[in-house]
């Protein structure tokens, strides 16, 4: 993920900047005592015969959905063996993340019978690179959570110029839903226009060994990877993105 570095202006007059960052203080204090929401996947026995809803707790429709079970992948060469048994037996997939915060049903899945895979425990930071100009990327796994991605990005002396304004969201959830900040600064306020290159795993044939991994960037594979930049979960699990 390009990401610059960044210093907030403050208009000239005096009193106004105060106010905001007082205002920005007594949020953040606010935000640390709210609780967050619940995991929203439940089993009746553990990992299988599951009810999937959103942070809500409910869809528009109000209903939830059911999924015959859900794997929790912790690498992503885990994920790969994921997709790869799935797809040899013909089962249908989706990707559910740490609060699941869409309210459309995008997680549902065939009946009873699909597989949710959770994006929960792949938050780890791949790598960060560093260069003489000024761009520098952060690579990250796929449920990595915003909150993380902000601090992990302060670590080195870089910060995402725009961002949507939850800190639960995940990395491959914001990829997926094309989420935004509010800006024309810089490229815009989509996350994903800050994205340089993402890792998908996708269903693949018997070649593949069933599941196919492809490493899709702006400049090698430009359509591909507009793609992916807003798959909506439906071309496949986004296991990292730079
Ligand atoms: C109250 C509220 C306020 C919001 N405010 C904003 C806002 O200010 N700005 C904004 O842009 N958006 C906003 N949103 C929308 C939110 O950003 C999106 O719903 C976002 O996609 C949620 O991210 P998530 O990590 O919870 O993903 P989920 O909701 O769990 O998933 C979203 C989609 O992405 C897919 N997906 C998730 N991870 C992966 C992956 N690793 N690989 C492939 N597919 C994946 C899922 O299958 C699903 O289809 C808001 C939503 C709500 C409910
Ligand atoms: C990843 O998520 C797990 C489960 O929520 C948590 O215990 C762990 O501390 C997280 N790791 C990082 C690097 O944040």
């Amino acid at each position: 993920m390009a990401i610059f570095g960044y210093s907030p202006s403050y208009g000239s007059d005096q009193n106004a900047a105060l106010w905001r960052i007082l205002h920005c203080i007594f949020t953040l204090v606010h935000i640390a005592f709210s609780t967050p929401p619940e995991d929203p996947v439940k089993c009746v026995s553990t990992n299988a015969d599951c009810t999937i809803t959103n942070s809500y707790g409910a869809f528009p429709d109000r209903s939830t959905c059911r999924a015959a079970n859900v794997a929790y992948p912790t690498t992503p060469a885990e994920l790969v063996s994921i997709v790869a048994t799935a797809t040899r037996s013909g089962r249908k997939m989706r990707v559910t993340t740490r609060y699941s915060h869409s309210m459309p049903k995008l997680l549902c899945t065939d009946g009873r019978d699909g597989l949710l895979i959770s994006t929960n425990f792949l938050n780890r930071t791949v790598r960060t690179v560093r260069s003489i100009a000024k761009a520098m990327t952060l690579m990250v796994e796929s449920g990595v959570m915003l909150r993380q991605l902000i601090d992990e990005a302060a670590k080195v002396g870089l910060a995402l110029p725009n961002a949507p304004y939850w800190w639960g969201l995940t990395v491959g959830g914001m990829m997926g839903t094309r989420a935004h900040g509010s800006s024309l600064w810089g490229k815009g306020s989509a996350v994903h226009d800050y994205v340089t290159e993402i890792m998908m795993v996708s269903p693949g044939s018997v070649n593949d060994g069933f599941a196919k991994v492809r490493v899709l960037s702006e400049t090698a594979t430009p359509d591909e990877f507009n793609a992916a930049k807003v798959s909506l979960g439906v071309l496949g699990v986004i296991s990292q993105v730079d």
